[in-house]
């Protein structure tokens, strides 16, 4: 059954969740960058995002708290989609109606880079309806809608 939820922008008060979150034992296994960040390098980092056209962010809550995120990095062509659901409120299939959400909204072509070993995340991106365009480097990569291919 859906939980309600409401999806909205990131603010800048959201530094210390979405920190931790990334730095979340779990979360760095999924990311390509696996090392601890520093609070003063994520303030800075948010910071500059929240400034920037070429990066979306978004915050879901359920009961007004804050339990994923997802962000949108621009690429020449598409938007790159990566998510993370808050460690305590994963399991309950937040990220596929955060994502099943998110994808009605974004009006241009996506893509998602998921590890192999992501079993979860890589449901979730197929639930949603994204569908492998490519394996490179070890990494899998979605694509959303299917006649969307990703160049090289
Ligand atoms: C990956 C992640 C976003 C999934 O979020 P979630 O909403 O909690 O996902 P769920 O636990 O509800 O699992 C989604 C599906 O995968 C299934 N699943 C989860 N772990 C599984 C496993 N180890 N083996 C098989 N299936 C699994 C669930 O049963 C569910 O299936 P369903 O849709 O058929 O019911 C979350 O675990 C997370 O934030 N991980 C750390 C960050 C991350 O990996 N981000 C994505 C980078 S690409």
């Amino acid at each position: 059954m859906a939980i309600p939820f409401l999806l909205r922008p990131v603010q800048i008060t959201d530094a210390e969740c979405l920190l931790a979150w990334r730095n979340d034992t779990v979360t760095r296994e999924a990311s390509h960058n696996q090392d601890i960040i520093s609070l003063e390098a994520h303030i800075k980092w948010l910071s500059n995002s929240l400034k920037s056209d070429q990066r979306l962010l978004w915050i879901a809550e359920v009961d007004g708290i804050a339990v994923a995120t997802c962000r949108a990095d621009r690429l020449e062509n598409a938007w790159e989609l990566s998510w993370t659901v808050a460690p305590e409120a994963r399991g309950k299939g937040i990220a596929y109606q955060m994502l099943a959400n998110l994808v009605r909204c974004l009006d241009e072509p996506l893509v998602a880079q998921v590890k192999p070993d992501n079993i979860a995340s890589i449901k979730v991106a197929e639930r949603v309806g994204f569908v492998l365009d490519k394996q490179e480097n070890g990494v899998l990569f979605y694509v959303y809608p299917t006649m969307f291919s990703i160049t090289d």
